[in-house]
């Protein structure tokens, strides 16, 4: 997030402030197909080609700080283990043992310098998942030890945060997330550690849950309070990244800016957050903007000077979303972590605005499945400052392989000329 791209947002939002229509030759998107949303063959689709082949954010670093410690994953559907090696690398594996299935670790989380399956004590190194001992070997005729490792998935890391990927061949980490990664550099994210986490199941498809922090075009209408919202959509500059992910930067309403003390949308500078403190190399825009980052396909991220909250949605079936946010702050001097069971008052008081931020855009989800599921709803027509969901869809379809995608459901792909490389 250097000076040259904050200089382009801020031309960016002047221009969308000034502007009377989308730009010039800015494509007609077709209606967006609810069955999308609703269908059993989308979704399997998605389960299929989506959720195999993409990186998502399945923890910290510091959640297995040592050689042996492990955590389960399982949040794509798949039994799946992360544990550090011996060499200090953080290490992916399906928690499947190669016997007859068993979980090679029954516990969320432990620690263990060799991982044996609880059930008939085959043994796996956790460096290389190399099966290594097999109690009463003689009773297998020809077995073979290199077939029966540990299937890997990926695991890399970026600023403490851990992401696997199903896909063995997939692109590494950080070239996947390219530009995007970038906006992270001033939050040294490996300083920062998890302050509360909140989960809620959503009867809705997870796509619905994704989409409704993609865009700013709602947030007067349902995020006001006595009369004033915070932002002002009409001023909202936006980045489509390679791979889906993109960036979202919202100037503040004239009344915030007053509340704020701040001259204008663009007088950026560093406001104190008083307790909740400050991360002094984040740049004055995350004061006086909302700054957010979407990760595709499934992770939201509005930034903050202080920390911030990482948006999760994860599908449990076709409409059912589990809905997780987890914030992560710089921890209290001399201490390494935030104890979410007694929050100073300050991060107390935190919690509940951004909860009820999270209550207010939850209330529609629920609602919106139904009614795509409803005759009453034909289609979805998105607008040019909707063009980031735009952006997901194109790229679900790009991962799914547009070809596997019935016409009636295809997206259209219209917006790879606006994407920023
Ligand atoms: S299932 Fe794991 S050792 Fe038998
Ligand atoms: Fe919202």
């Amino acid at each position: 997030m250097g000076p040259e791209l904050i200089e382009k947002i801020k031309a960016d939002m002047a221009y969308e402030f000034a502007r009377t229509a989308p730009p010039d030759g800015f494509p007609a998107f077709h209606d967006i197909s609810t069955e999308r949303h609703i269908s059993d063959e989308f979704y399997e689709l998605e389960q299929a080609h989506l959720w195999p082949k993409t990186w998502v954010l399945a923890g910290r670093s510091e959640d297995v700080p040592n050689p042996g410690d492990y955590v389960t994953f399982d949040d794509l559907g798949v039994p799946i283990l992360i544990v550090r090696g011996t060499d200090g690398e953080i290490n992916g594996y399906y928690n499947t043992c190669q016997h007859r299935g068993a979980p090679v670790v029954r516990d969320p989380r432990g620690s263990s310098r060799r991982l044996r399956c609880q059930y008939h004590s085959w043994t796996y190194d956790i460096d290389d998942g190399a099966l290594v001992s097999v109690p009463d070997e003689r009773d297998f005729v020809d077995l073979d030890w290199q077939e029966r490792c540990l299937p890997r998935v990926r695991c890399e890391t970026l600023g403490g945060f851990v992401f696997v990927n199903r896909d063995l061949d997939a692109s590494p980490l950080i070239d996947w997330l390219g530009t995007a990664a970038d906006m992270f550099t001033p939050f040294q994210t490996s300083t920062l550690r998890e302050v509360y986490r909140e989960s809620r199941i959503v009867p809705c498809n997870w796509k619905v849950t994704a989409e409704a922090f993609l865009e700013v075009y709602h947030f007067r209408h349902i995020h006001s309070h006595d009369g004033v919202s915070v932002l002002d959509n009409r001023g909202a500059a936006m980045g489509l990244y390679p791979n889906g992910h993109s960036r979202m930067i919202t100037p503040y309403s004239k009344q915030n800016l007053e509340r704020s003390g701040l001259a204008s949308w663009d007088d950026w500078r560093h406001l104190n957050h008083g307790q909740l403190g400050a991360i002094d190399t984040v740049p004055a825009m995350v004061d006086c903007t909302s700054t957010a980052i979407s990760l595709f396909p499934n992770a939201i991220i509005p930034l903050g000077s202080y920390g911030f909250p990482i948006n999760l949605f994860w599908p449990i079936d076709k409409r059912t979303t589990r809905l997780d946010w987890i914030y992560y702050a710089v921890p209290p001097e001399g201490q390494d972590r935030f104890d979410p069971s007694d929050l100073p008052d300050h991060w107390s008081a935190r919690r509940a605005v951004y909860n009820q931020i999270m209550a207010e855009d939850e209330m529609n989800m629920a609602p919106m499945q139904r009614s795509m599921e409803s005759p009453a709803l034909t289609g979805i027509p998105i607008n040019y400052q909707e063009r980031r969901i735009w952006h997901l869809h194109e790229e679900i379809d790009r991962v799914i392989g547009p070809d596997r995608i019935p016409e009636r459901m295809r997206m259209q792909q219209l917006l790879d000329p606006y994407v920023e490389r």
